[in-house]
């Protein structure tokens, strides 16, 4: 196979190397395109652009593989926790039961965050959407931990790293407690970070708190699945952001706005509200499955469909059985469980959902799951992004590591031309 690209224009012929990934995947490394014909590419929504060479997370969308550094999404879903995983994808293997353990202390050492935190979030209007609190207290931890931007030397970025690990779970659960209207809770270090999670979003004032293994195993399975899924709307607003030097915080309360958007994480909490909807109007997914076909109806079958994926989304499999177990498990009958099922089945076979490889993805069943723990359809999208934490946190080093230079995309300018006035 030739290495080379070469590219033919205005009668002069141009080369470009060829990249090769190691799954094989190929890329022509257009670096000198413009210095060296004056050209451009225009890619709206870089359907075809690779904005990085990264060594963390593996996607064939045609076959449906996920890896995290090399292992398989299912295989870490069913038998890691997601403490193991995320410092899988922030430092590059599996750790042992010391570097584990080192971990999990590191982050309860900073499982606190300054008092003032609270007066914010109590100034957020009742009602106010749970993700732009997070992304507003998550910018606003900086002033509170301002050596958190200095993260010139491997000690500095590891500090930085558990700081924000520790201080987001807490956010996350305080997000809930003020959009449910209860009081705070503090955390319990003496717990694995999962459960004092769970224990900081559900212990009630007025019962005992015990810890419930299907709520706990269910969030560490959720969060494995959302942990990183390489260069996707958030996580490439995440690398792009920080490459303009801006901290890791701030770089990620930037992702978190990103995720917010109902076409990316805010799936989650569209495709309950799809669901309630198809049931108030009676259940009839036919009606629904036309007018997403309807190129004159902005409706959208969400949780369907995904730019990489062409084919099941992994995840999906694995949360679509998760979602049956959970359900039974905590003795939960959701009737929009088999609405789900049932515009999956139609979709499926569907000539439509076919010809355009429109498969479930990762959100269709997910929030199905987070109804029957309790969690409310606007915090779906605030569980997502904990779980998107660490593959946020593993892209931004890799991109501080490589020295990426800033991310400024080009454009073909077709307003006026100059004139006076
Ligand atoms: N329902 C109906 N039609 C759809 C859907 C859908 N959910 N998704 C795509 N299509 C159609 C499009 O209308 C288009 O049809 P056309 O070729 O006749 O014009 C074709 O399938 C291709 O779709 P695009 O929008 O061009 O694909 P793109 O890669 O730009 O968008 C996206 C992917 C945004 C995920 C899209 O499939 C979608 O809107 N899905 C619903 C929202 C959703 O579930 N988002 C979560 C994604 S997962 C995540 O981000 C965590």
């Amino acid at each position: 196979m030739k290495d080379k690209i070469t590219l033919l224009y205005n009668g002069n012929e141009h080369e470009f190397p060829l990249i090769k990934g190691s799954e094989n995947e190929l890329a022509i490394d257009i670096k000198t395109l413009r210095q060296n014909t004056g050209l451009i590419t225009l890619d709206p929504g870089y359907k075809n652009t690779g904005s990085c060479i990264s060594d963390i997370t593996f996607l064939d969308g045609e076959n449906g593989v996920l890896r995290y550094r090399g292992y398989d999404i299912a295989d870490l879903a069913n038998n890691s926790s997601f403490i193991e995983v995320s410092y899988l994808l922030i430092f590059g293997e599996l750790p042992s039961k010391s570097d584990v353990e080192k971990f999990e202390n590191d982050i309860k050492e900073e499982l606190l965050v300054h008092e003032d935190i609270k007066t914010i979030l109590k100034s957020f209007p009742t009602g106010a959407h749970p993700m732009g609190i997070l992304a507003s207290l998550t910018s606003a931890l900086i002033s509170f931990n301002p050596g958190s931007v200095d993260v010139r030397s491997d000690e500095k970025m590891y500090h930085a790293i558990v700081q924000l690990m520790a201080k987001f779970s807490i956010l996350t659960a305080w997000v809930h407690r003020k959009h449910e209207g209860l009081p705070l809770n503090y955390p319990d270090i003496s717990i694995s970070y999962v459960e004092n999670l769970s224990k900081m979003m559900f212990m009630k004032p007025n019962k005992n708190y015990s810890n419930q293994s299907v709520i706990t195993s269910a969030l560490n399975k959720l969060l494995i699945l959302h942990a990183d899924h390489e260069q996707n709307c958030s996580t490439s607003t995440v690398r792009i952001v920080g490459s303009s030097e801006a901290s890791l915080f701030a770089s990620i309360s930037a992702g978190i706005s990103a995720l917010w958007g109902r076409l990316h994480g805010g799936a989650n909490q569209a495709v309950i509200e799809m669901l309630e909807l198809i049931k108030r109007d009676g259940g009839d997914t036919k009606k629904f499955m036309s007018k997403a076909k309807d190129k004159n109806h902005p409706f959208r079958l969400m949780g369907f469909g995904h730019r990489v994926y062409k084919n099941f989304d992994p995840r999906a499999k694995i949360i679509k059985q998760a979602a049956d177990e959970v359900l039974s498990d905590l003795g939960v009958n959701d009737p929009i469980l088999e609405i789900a099922k049932g515009l999956e089945k139609e979709a499926l076979s569907d000539k439509y959902f076919i010809e355009r490889k429109l498969y479930p993805n990762v959100d269709f069943y997910s929030g199905i799951i987070y109804r029957a723990l309790g969690i409310p359809t606007q915090m779906f999208t605030v569980m997502f992004a904990l779980g998107r934490l660490p593959g946020w946190i593993a892209q931004w080093k890799e991109m501080k590591l490589n020295q990426e230079p800033i991310g400024r995309p080009r454009q073909i300018y077709k307003g006026r031309k100059h004139r006076k006035i």
